[in-house]
């Protein structure tokens, strides 16, 4: 999201990201105010990057920028479309090593040599606009790549006894898809929650497994039950997976469910249902560990999954 700006070095600035990640600053007006200027700015604030975007102005941007450089308390990549060498070249070519990581070019020509060499040491990238699903992808995975190697970020380390937050991070690292977990209960009511904790065990005998926080609500009806139904949720499913994470939500409200052996509920329209017997619970930490034998399953060959990253949903997406 656009913050409103504050003025750098004298300058309008708008931002994207957090402040505490590695700065990219992009320059020139076809980076603010075209599409692809703004979702390239979204996919490196996404990236972790903090995103600073400015015009130069038309008499001086040398100055200007070499200004704003000098105010911006880390070294931040700088990112310029080909018509603002003009300005960026000369601003750099004494500042550059000092106060920037890295040069970014979009363009559709090669940098020329002379500005190789005006910029010595500066490591360069020139990268074609992007037009279209597509380039833009290649655009956005070209920069990114790019700055991973010449303006790395920080990594961050977990170790026994940091805070949790800090492992919760690091285990969101692994990107998951998302079931809905259903049983029925001993009065013959349905009951389900999210759960990204899916993981496949054995192909045989065939064994899948989940993980119940043991703060769940269903904890004593899941172990009572004796059999459960994992249903892979697809793209579309994304509210739906909202409302069975949500404690206030009368879950089976709008959902059309069937049963086959067991009585779990077999969520129409899945992805993929797994219909189980609960072979065995293992108790871990703060989790309860379901296996279960997977009696029956049913697959939609054509959709995508809904996936979850980081803490978000995110949906298939093929550079
Ligand atoms: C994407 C996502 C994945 C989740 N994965 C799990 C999980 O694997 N195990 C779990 O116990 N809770 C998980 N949760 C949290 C539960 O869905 C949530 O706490 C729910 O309210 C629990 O309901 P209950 O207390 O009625 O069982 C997840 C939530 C979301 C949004």
């Amino acid at each position: 999201m656009i913050a409103s700006p504050p003025r750098i070095g004298g300058l309008d600035i708008q931002s994207w990201g957090s402040p505490d990640d590695p700065v990219v600053l992009m320059i020139g007006p076809a980076e603010r105010s075209s599409p692809d200027g703004r979702d390239l700015a979204r996919a490196l604030a996404e990236a972790g990057r903090h995103v600073l975007l400015t015009d130069l102005p038309d008499k001086d941007g040398a100055a200007a920028l070499r200004r704003l450089l000098t105010d911006i308390s880390s070294r931040p990549a700088v990112l310029c479309a080909q018509a603002a060498l003009d300005s960026v070249i000369p601003a750099l070519a004494v500042t550059g090593p000092a106060l920037a990581s890295c040069l970014i070019v979009v363009g559709d020509g090669p940098v020329s040599l002379q500005t190789t060499t005006a910029l010595d040491g500066l490591p360069i990238l020139t990268v074609e606009p992007g037009q279209g699903g597509e380039a833009l992808d290649r655009l956005n995975a070209a920069v990114l790549g790019f700055l991973e190697r010449e303006a790395p970020r920080e990594a961050v380390l977990y170790q026994a006894g940091s805070d949790a937050r800090t492992l919760r991070d690091a285990l969101g690292c692994f990107g998951t898809g998302v079931t809905v977990v259903t049983t029925l209960d001993a009065d013959g009511q349905p009951i389900g929650l999210t759960a990204n904790s899916f993981s496949s065990v054995s192909l045989d005998p065939p064994l899948i497994l989940f993980c119940l926080s043991c703060g769940s609500t269903n904890l004593e009806r899941f172990q009572a039950a004796r059999h459960f139904a994992i249903n892979v949720l697809h793209i579309g499913q994304q509210p739906m997976s909202g409302v069975f994470a949500r404690s206030d939500a009368d879950r089976f409200q709008d959902v059309t469910w069937e049963t086959w052996d067991t009585g779990a509920p077999i969520l129409s329209g899945s992805l993929a249902s797994f219909e189980c017997a609960t072979d065995r619970v293992i108790e871990a930490g703060d989790h309860l560990i379901f296996i279960g034998r997977v009696l029956r399953a049913r697959f939609e060959p054509r959709r995508d999954p809904l996936l979850y990253f980081r803490g978000k949903y995110r949906r298939l997406h093929f550079a």
